[in-house]
């Protein structure tokens, strides 16, 4: 295992994400967890990550007392980045102050010592992605500088014997070209870790978790969306429980178009997994009438849909005699990070991005107890682990969709006038013509958005007052960052065409052209 302690990077995921590429298991904590929440962890190696802060800022973010001599303890290697070498220089006695240099950007480094733990064998220039205000300007007792940038900053630091390392830049970056290399040369050759993280062991252990978890006579309630994570979450416990998994589509009023009877028909003949379908689209619209704000929006799913799980599970118990205990839920890695972004990052609570339905959005009192078995993993990988469970290539390839569903595409009040049909129906064309212009797999995530924005239009020469939608699509590999996705001139030309010819209500189509940072993909 490795552990890595954010403390607020824009990267820090990425250093994990790295470390799984590599094979080998890596979790990310806030840098300012205490002690006690990492207890029975035995990490191999700890990284630092990054963060914006100043060491001598106040309230900068720090390990807990006592961390060091937990990875000690735990026979670790430490590895701070950027900011994490500063703080552990820091830490250790030696100094930091503002850089007489501030390196943004691609910087060349010297390798200046002739053997190096870090950097072993490698050549002695390198190019690297510094991002730094502050530099190193004294080492603690013991440390050595085994590479410096061109300017002279320090750039690399180890002390072997404490089992101490810090990069001043950013190898986890493709700017770092030979940071993978890096990352490779410390984990296996100093950490001596093994590359032993595999998808089906992955499956092994999650399936040997839910059957030590699950008592032989109890049962688990699933709602599935017919999305990528739900799908493979529910095949995972099927494969661990078999039948005593029950699972459940809800039809919440804010599904896409014709979404229910193609979902429906795809696990009946497809995953021959038995889904019952429960119709609560009344109850969810009438909950969000007239609510606007998009966290609000998002809380009030969340609690309807437990109230929907908790009605089945009444209904099962009247049937099985048994009330289920259980709910499995296909939560990601991203949206466990993104609901509860950690106190050392930077971004308190009150910071919170926004509350997946299924993770920050859970009420308090829900009588269920939680399965989350992708609760560890990004997308990509709940892919590869789906094709592992044989789920067909038709769900794994589906682009991803809220749990909130429409709800976050309908800016503001869903339930005003038409808006829900008139999103439905362009959002239809557009995928369609994704589709049909064969990008459907190249493309991570396209959708359309509703906008409570009326515009002047002539159509037929008469003036019309319509609505304005907007249409995103974007390329990630994660989802935690984004690129929007460069369409050719005559694609959307058509597709607006086809929208405002066929859509009433809708006079004018614009197209975000924003990344992630510094929009999210939904707009709410
Ligand atoms: P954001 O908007 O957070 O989206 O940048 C990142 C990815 O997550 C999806 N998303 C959600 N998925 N429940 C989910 O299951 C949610 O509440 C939720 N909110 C966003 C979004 O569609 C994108 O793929």
């Amino acid at each position: 295992l490795v552990l890595i302690l954010d403390f607020g990077s824009q990267y820090t995921h990425l250093i994990t994400r790295r470390v799984r590429q590599l094979g080998v298991l890596s979790l990310c904590v806030s840098g300012t967890a205490p002690l006690s929440s990492l207890a029975g962890l035995r990490p191999r190696a700890v990284v630092l990550s990054g963060g914006p802060h100043s060491v001598h800022a106040p309230g900068a973010p720090s390990f807990p007392d006592g961390f060091l001599g937990f990875a000690a303890a735990a026979g670790a290697h430490v590895l701070g980045v950027c900011y994490g070498m500063q703080l552990l220089v820091q830490t250790l006695g030696g100094a930091v102050e503002p850089g007489v240099r501030q390196e943004y950007g691609d910087m060349e480094v010297d390798i200046t010592a002739p053997s190096s733990a870090l950097y072993g064998e490698a050549g002695d220039r390198q190019s690297v992605w510094m991002s730094h205000g502050d530099e190193v300007v004294r080492l603690p007792e013991g440390f050595e500088v085994v590479a410096r940038s061109v300017q002279g900053a320090i750039a690399a630091i180890e002390h072997r014997e404490k089992r101490f390392y810090g990069l001043q830049y950013h190898p986890e970056v493709t700017h770092s070209p030979q940071g993978m290399e890096t990352l490779r040369h410390f984990l296996f050759d100093v950490c001596g870790i093994k590359a032993d993280w595999k998808m089906q062991d992955v499956l092994d252990e999650e399936i040997k978790t839910i059957q030590s978890m699950v008592g032989p006579d109890e049962h688990v309630i699933c709602a599935l969306s017919g999305g990528v994570d739900s799908t493979v979450a529910a095949t995972l416990v099927h494969n661990a429980i078999g039948d005593r998994l029950h699972c459940v589509f809800v039809d919440n009023g804010l599904l896409r178009y014709k979404e229910q009877e193609r979902v429906m028909s795809t696990f009946n003949s497809d995953l021959h997994l038995p889904v019952t379908c429960i119709d609560a689209s009344e109850k969810f619209l009438s909950e969000l009438k007239g609510v606007k704000d998009p966290e609000t929006k998002r809380k009030i799913i969340g609690r309807e849909f437990i109230v929907v799980f908790d009605e089945l599970a009444r209904m099962l118990e009247q049937k099985l005699g048994k009330r289920p205990e259980y709910l499995v839920q296909g939560t990601l890695y991203p949206d466990v990070i993104e609901s509860c972004p950690p106190p050392g990052s930077g971004r308190t609570h009150s910071h919170t991005i926004k509350s997946h339905h299924n993770v920050g959005g859970l009420p308090k009192d829900m009588k269920l107890k939680l399965i989350e078995p992708l609760k560890l993993l990004f997308k990509d990988e709940v892919r590869k682990l789906g094709s592992i469970l044989n789920v067909p290539e038709s769900f794994l390839k589906r682009h991803p969709f809220p749990g909130p569903g429409l709800a976050v595409r309908v800016i503001g009040d869903v339930t005003a006038g038409n808006a829900l049909e008139v999103l439905r129906q362009v959002d239809e064309i557009f995928i369609q013509a994704i589709k049909d212009a064969g990008l459907y797999d190249e493309i991570w995530q396209a959708f359309a958005v509703f906008l409570p924005v009326q515009t002047v239009g002539v159509q037929g020469d008469q003036r019309t007052h319509s609505h304005v939608v907007a249409l995103r699509a974007i390329t990630s590999e994660d989802g935690m960052t984004a690129n929007w996705y460069d369409f050719e001139r005559q694609f959307l030309v058509d597709v607006v065409k086809k929208i405002c010819n066929n859509v009433r209500g809708v006079n004018r189509v614009v197209l975000d052209v924003t990344s992630k940072p510094p929009a999210t993909v939904e707009w709410e």
